[in-house]
């Protein structure tokens, strides 16, 4: 991918995020990213001896010299749910992608190729080019393309070089198909020319929002089930299994959890509410709507379920929280389903001890937004920590320590990247890896991954222990096996 004629500027009006992308503590975690910014070089012994930035890829704030520099300019803002105002709670809010594209109207002194790199609502290129219209240089051309970001967080490298699509959408005009082209040769320098798909500019914008909205289909759709499954005694694990057999259906994005969150999903299906009820196709926002509401309600039935088997009561009494991020690999917390399930159970008078490898804890304070309920949260350096005093854990990450080392999880593919030599993974990158863990306590898996210890937590926690497994990481039978009672999503033990 790297290629020294090819210059690529990435520019910010936040100086520290861009002090922190120069920095070798990168602004967010991401496992093999710091390899992708980062040139390894070599000494004769080819061992990595020195690193340094690639020497095509640059940091600025200065957008204006960045715009001018560039032939193909990448919008990557955010569009989060608007707040307030038309639309509000729903309607992506549109200010940043605005801003973006004045910047560029007022400061072009070239043709360019403007790519939608952020999500977007359908039909905002036709927004772009009336702003660019009215404010640009006149004689200046400008083509829009779409071209939607499918990675996750947490396998965002993997899916970067080894992306299942990728998808470019263009005017339907001469200078629409070279600059589709243009941006097709970009990606061609990784990824096979069969897998980039050419499309409307509108049916590249909407399958965006259509992908994530038929994702987080998937696991509302699981997780309806998972309720049913508790109520009859089936296996929501095994019914996933069995309908995943089913080639038509497949096995992906059917573990039952918690719930989902992250920026995206809560997003883009509100976004496409939105859009059905401005198209007047209430019955579709509705049948959009029924995906977010089980959702909301998969999480009060956890906490709710925490609740019922404590007594109904939770006063005084201290629930272990392991995992705050809204899914491994990433200190991400937008979303997260921790959040509500945190305040449900503050508000019923726990105390909570949160464990995360990577959510720092200010982010946890900022995120429960609970100031009166402050001296009930502790925040933990390790599960053990966390454990100490519990009458219950409840898992709400799964993160691989928490696995009891048999359950079924998904197996991890290795980054292999070509530039990915040295993958940070939650053990070496963690805050809380430095703190006092005793090694002994910790086991390694077969993926190397180093596991908590389960027997020494059933010495630190309060009689009888209860494992309220929010994500279907750990062995029911082995764990009732040391003398914890465990309750799992979709399954009545
Ligand atoms: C999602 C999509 O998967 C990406 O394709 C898309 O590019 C991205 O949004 C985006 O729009 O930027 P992401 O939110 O990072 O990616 O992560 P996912 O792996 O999709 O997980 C989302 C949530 O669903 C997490 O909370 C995860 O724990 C949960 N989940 C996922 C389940 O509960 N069950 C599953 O089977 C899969």
């Amino acid at each position: 991918m790297h290629n020294p004629k090819l210059k690529v500027i990435v520019a910010d009006l936040s100086e520290s995020r861009i002090d922190a992308w120069r920095s070798d503590a990168l602004p967010i975690y991401e496992p093999g990213l710091q390899d992708i910014v980062t040139d390894i070089r070599h000494d004769e012994n080819e061992t990595p001896s020195k690193e340094s930035r690639q020497s095509n890829l640059h940091f600025t704030t200065n957008v204006k010299d960045a715009i001018n520099e560039s032939d193909i300019i990448f919008i990557c803002v955010n569009t989060p749910t608007k707040m307030k105002g038309s639309g509000a709670g729903s309607a992506p809010n549109m200010r940043y992608l605005e801003s973006a594209v004045l910047a560029i109207a007022e400061n072009a002194t070239s043709d360019k190729i403007i790519v939608e790199k952020s999500t977007v609502p359908v039909r905002t290129a036709d927004s772009i080019r009336t702003l660019l219209d009215a404010n640009a240089r006149p004689g200046l051309k400008f083509d829009i393309l779409s071209n939607p970001e499918f990675l996750a967080e947490g396998t965002a490298v993997r899916d970067l070089l080894y992306p299942d699509r990728v998808l470019i959408g263009s005017e339907s005009s001469p200078s629409g198909a070279t600059a589709a082209l243009t941006l097709e040769n970009l990606y061609a320098a990784w990824v096979p020319r069969e897998r980039i798909i050419h499309t409307s500019l509108w049916s590249s914008e909407l399958a965006k929002l259509a992908s994530n909205a038929l994702l987080a289909q998937r696991i509302s759709s699981i997780n309806s089930l998972s309720a049913i499954c508790e109520a009859t005694g089936a296996n929501v694990q095994e019914i996933a299994h069995i309908a995943g057999l089913d080639q038509r259906i497949g096995a992906k994005m059917l573990k039952s959890s918690v719930g989902f969150g992250g920026s995206c999903f809560h997003k883009d299906v509100l976004n496409l509410c939105y859009l059905a009820e401005s198209l007047h196709l209430p019955e579709v926002a509705e049948y959009w709507h029924g995906i977010l509401k089980i959702n909301s309600w998969q999480r009060e039935r956890f906490a709710r379920r925490i609740i019922h088997k404590l007594n109904n009561t939770l006063t005084g009494k201290t629930i272990a929280v392991l995992g705050f991020a809204y899914k491994k690999d990433t200190g991400d917390t937008r979303e997260s389903p921790a959040i509500s399930v945190v305040q449900t159970l503050l508000s019923e008078g726990a105390y909570v001890n949160i464990y995360d490898p990577q959510v720092t804890p200010a982010k946890i304070y900022e995120e429960v937004a609970m100031p009166a309920y402050h001296d009930h949260i502790r925040i933990s350096a390790n599960v053990y920590e966390a454990a100490t005093g519990a009458h219950a854990l409840a898992i709400l990450t799964e993160w691989d320590e928490f696995c009891s080392g048999d359950a079924p999880t998904e197996k991890r593919h290795s980054v292999d990247s070509g530039f990915a030599s040295n993958v940070a993974t939650p053990a070496t990158k963690s805050p809380a890896s430095s703190r006092s863990v005793s090694p002994s306590s910790q086991k390694s898996s077969e993926d190397g991954k180093a596991r908590m210890d389960w027997a020494e937590v059933a010495t630190l926690m309060k009689r009888p222990m209860y494992v309220f497994d929010g994500r279907n990481v750990v062995d029911p039978a082995k764990l009732q096996g040391m003398g914890f009672s465990v309750e799992s999503i979709g399954q009545a033990l």
